[in-house]
């Protein structure tokens, strides 16, 4: 996280979801997986989850916006709608992402323009908590006044509704108008143009121009042009308005900050004459390059004049279904919250990276150029696994965009946003991405080129970064560490974490050295030996106390200086029992998580850490203490992994223990069903392969198996069409039965608590039968998943 930061059109239009309702409305048994999909989850409680209209990996997101937690533009906590705007993130914390040009319609009070509220502050509005309609590809809401919104997307345009026949005045007196405001969500405009024009015979108007916004959690600036038609009426007047003023001329505005930085709040509108016959349809093309390819976009996509709004619907649901296809369930009586729960967790992961093809305004090149990583500290480790078996084409064409950037730029991203680079957060997580695509065979990528692009992550400094590579270098090569208060006149970047980057770099660089194993280069043995470097910062006799009282496990991680002598942090800082720590508040040797959880953030060898924490026994034990105690904290990406360690003692049935331990009682379908912001659906990811019972070490050919919670679970590779499923035998629905007795893998005794991603492109059969107590299977040492060294220090992973 970057915490600081077949249904038909007509069923569509009357199903509701009431906002803060604790059960979901019951459903039909329905065949249509939209209707398990509710994308309000998360819109609650810091989820920050984008609940607006989007198509898969779409660049154009329509959504209102709130003037509460505005993160993702919408969330149901009550607080009220300040616009409608088309770009948006989802999940995301710190400063509310994108949000630029909303737009707003009211009927002014008189026929006097200054009467109208144009300001965020003037204009807020409380909308009607059970009118919201929040589907895939689809999302209405009505305001207070009864003036009722409806909007849906295509790939870089919006298309919003606005119907005044219910508001008091609607078919009466007063004439509508729809402005635009030249802002985004956290007001970051450096400068904006708009221009506003009344279309022949006043049928409607066009406004259009372009800002300059800062990035939500990045570096530099970024231009956004919009081309905004507005329809359905005889247009009376039209201009710009500054502050609570406006007038019919003249049609143009500049607006920019002026010395004092001020921030004036400006825009256009158009006005037409009550009372309409129908709904004002606005549509809202959106472009990174130019004013003209907006309006290109929004022309081609959705043509006019008259808007096909439900037209535009079902081709976005289409889309989804299509995304949705290749898994099916078989619930075996399960709850239907659960399935509530996964699908929408599922179509959370296709929401960013934003396919930003043919919008990328640094470079043109025929590759697929995505945005919004954001971050890839977030993605790489369960979310864009997903996406590698669910959409492998996609997310080939997401590698390629990552290294098509690193050709351009000279670095692979690590964060991104708004064709901005974004901060780093540890190591560089797209070396992870890359490694993980090639272990799982994806196709159509040049693999020399990621392997070049990695070892320059590997050996050479960026003067910055704090937006690409991993610093402190010329240290990590000479004391095969990163020192506290490192010495580092090379580059800059927060010069902090210096424990999570050690555990970080450890491990993509055991990532280069399976990528140079299996591309044959004779750099395999050194990052092998580096990948082994997180031992040096291992501090045997550390001791952690909380409040004053010994937990009784000693040795942990600690900060150590460049001349060898160690410092010290609080094995608990950083943890939720003490202060949050990131890149800017709190900054510490770990990042956003204590030393504690860091201790298992060694993905590549947890045979060691077994081994240096006292063996099976007392590893066992901390992990239990961990989540019990409150150290853990589930709602961010450290923790994942942590959950399915006790497959390398041999305890199988604790991580299916443990997983159930938090879905429900953490991800869930309520509205706040989320821990914590979902980070682009990173934390949906966690309960979709906890819930299809195979969870991922990536960089590694590695799920480890638990029970799936529905009877059984098919996934049809749309790599090679072949169908592999996951079932289990004495599946209970109410979970007595968690525990693995035995396994036959396409119809052969399997005794490994692991397998490998053959299984899904080869289209395999899991059998599990299941019991409610541990059994001896998965439990042997040959049956536990592969570790850099096993307990007795020989290799036991590469050979
Ligand atoms: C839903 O309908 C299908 C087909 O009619 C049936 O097999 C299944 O048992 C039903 N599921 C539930 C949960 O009612
Ligand atoms: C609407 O829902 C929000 C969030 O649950 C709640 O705070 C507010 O009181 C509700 N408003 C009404 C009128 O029920
Ligand atoms: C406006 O007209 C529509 C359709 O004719 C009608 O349904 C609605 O009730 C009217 N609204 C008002 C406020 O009179
Ligand atoms: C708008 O702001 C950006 C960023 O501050 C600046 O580079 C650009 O020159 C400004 N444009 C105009 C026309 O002032
Ligand atoms: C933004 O629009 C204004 C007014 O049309 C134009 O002068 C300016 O060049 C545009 N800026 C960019 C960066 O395209
Ligand atoms: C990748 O391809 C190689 C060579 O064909 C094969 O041996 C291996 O099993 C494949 N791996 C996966 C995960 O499909
Ligand atoms: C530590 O002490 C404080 C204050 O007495 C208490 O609120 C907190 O729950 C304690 N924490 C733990 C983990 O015991
Ligand atoms: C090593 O450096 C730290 C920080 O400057 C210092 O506190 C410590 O005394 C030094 N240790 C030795 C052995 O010089
Ligand atoms: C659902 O998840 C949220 C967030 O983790 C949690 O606060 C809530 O208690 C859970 N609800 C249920 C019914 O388990
Ligand atoms: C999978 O099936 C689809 C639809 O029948 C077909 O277009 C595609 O070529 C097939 N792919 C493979 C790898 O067989």
């Amino acid at each position: 996280m970057v915490r600081h930061w077949h249904w038909s059109i007509t069923a569509l239009l009357c199903v509701v979801i009431p906002v803060g309702a604790r059960n979901l409305p019951k459903r039909a048994n329905s065949s249509d997986v939209l209707d398990y999909v509710n994308p309000l989850i998360g819109s609650q409680a810091g989820g920050n989850v984008f609940a607006g209209a989007t198509l898969p990996y779409g660049m154009v997101k329509a959504s209102p916006d709130v003037n509460g937690e505005n993160t993702g533009g919408f969330s149901t906590d009550g607080s009220q709608i300040t616009g409608f705007s088309a770009l948006h993130d989802s999940g995301t914390g710190g400063n509310p992402s994108l949000g630029n040009f909303p737009i707003f319609p009211q009927i002014c009070s008189s026929d006097d323009l200054n009467t109208c509220k144009f300001t965020i502050g003037t204009r807020a509005i409380n909308y009607i908590n059970d009118s919201i309609i929040a589907k895939p590809g689809h999302f209405g809401v009505t305001l207070e006044n009864g003036i009722k919104t409806d909007m849906t997307v295509s790939e870089h345009a919006a298309l919003f509704e606005f119907d005044f026949s219910g508001t008091s005045n609607g078919n009466g007196s007063g004439d509508p108008l729809i402005m635009l405001d030249l802002t985004d969500l956290w007001a970051s405009r450096q400068n904006a143009s708009i221009s506003v024009e009344e279309e022949e015979g006043n049928e409607g108007g066009r406004l259009k121009g372009n800002g300059t916004f800062l990035p939500s959690f990045g570096a530099g600036s970024y231009i956004a042009y919009f081309c905004l038609d507005l329809s359905g009426g005889t247009v009376k007047d039209s201009g710009v308005w500054v502050n609570n003023r406006a007038g019919t001329e003249p049609k143009d505005l500049y607006v920019t900050r002026g010395f004092n930085l001020f921030y004036l709040e400006a825009g256009g509108f158009v006005r037409f004459k009550g009372p309409l016959s129908g709904p004002i349809s606005a549509r809202m093309g959106i472009s990174f390059i130019s004013t003209g390819q907006a309006c290109r976009n929004a022309e081609d996509e959705i043509p006019g004049p008259d808007f096909d709004f439900e037209g535009t619907v079902i081709k976005t649901q289409d889309a989804w279904r299509e995304k949705l296809a290749p898994i099916s369930i078989e619930s075996g009586g399960t709850d239907e919250s659960g399935l509530v729960s996964f699908w929408s967790a599922v179509y959370r992961t296709m929401i960013s990276p934003q396919d930003y093809t043919d919008e990328n305004p640094h470079w043109t090149s025929p590759e697929p150029y995505f945005d919004s990583f954001y971050c890839l500290w977030d993605m790489w480790r369960v979310q864009l696994p997903f996406l590698t078996i669910m959409d492998p084409l996609q997310q080939s064409r997401i590698v390629r965009s990552l290294l098509d950037i690193y050709k351009h730029r000279g670095w692979l991203p690590d964060c991104s946003m708004s064709t901005c680079k974004g901060w780093t957060q540890g190591g560089s997580d797209a070396d992870n991405v890359l490694v993980d695509a090639y272990v799982k065979n994806l196709t159509n990528i040049d693999w020399d080129l990621a392997y070049e692009a990695i070892v320059n992550d590997a050996e050479k400094e960026p003067l910055e970064w704090s937006v690409e590579g991993r610093g402190g270098l010329a240290s990590w090569k000479r004391l095969n560490y990163i020192p506290y208060l490192d010495f580092n006149p090379n580059g800059f970047g927060t010069n902090s974490r210096s424990i999570s980057r050690t555990l970080e770099y450890s491990y993509n660089d055991f990532n280069l050295a399976t990528l140079a194993k299996g591309l044959g280069k004779d750099t395999y043995t050194k990052y092998i030996g580096r990948a082994g470097s997180w031992q040096n910062l291992f501090k045997a006799g550390q001791t952690s106390d909380i409040n004053g009282t010994d937990t009784g496990f000693t040795g942990f991680f600690q900060p150590k200086y460049l001349n060898g002598t160690w410092g010290y942090q609080d094995p608990i800082a950083c943890s939720p029992l003490a202060d949050f720590c990131s890149l800017t508040s709190n900054p510490s040797e770990t990042f956003e998580s204590s030393a504690w959880e860091y201790m298992f953030f060694v993905p590549h060898d947890i045979a060691k850490i077994i081994e240096l924490l006292g063996g099976e026994e007392t590893f066992l034990k901390r992990l239990d203490f961990f989540h019990t105690s409150g150290l853990a904290d589930i709602g961010n990406e450290p923790v994942i992994l942590t959950v399915y360690m006790p497959h390398y003692a041999g305890r199988p049935g604790l991580s299916a223990k443990r997983a159930h331990y938090y879905i429900p009682s953490r991800f869930n379908s309520s509205l706040a069903g989320l821990p914590g912001n979902d980070d682009s659906g990173a934390m949906a990811s966690f309960t979709l392969f906890s819930t299809i019972g195979l969870f991922p070490n990536p960089g590694q050919n590695v799920y480890f198996i638990i029970p799936p919670f529905f009877e059984a679970v098919s996934i049809t590779s749309p790599a090679t069409n072949k169908t592999a499923t996951i079932k289990n035998i004495n599946f209970d629905p109410g979970y007595q039965n968690i525990y693995i007795q035995s396994a036959k893998l396409n119809g052969e005794d399997y005794s490994k608590n692991w397998i490998g991603h053959e299984f899904f492109t080869e289209g395999w059969t899991l059998e599990l039968v299941l019991g409610r107590e541990e059994s001896m299977w998965g439990t042997k040492m040959e049956d536990r998943p592969p570790s850099l060294s096993d307990t007795t220090g020989s290799i036991g992973y590469m050979t």
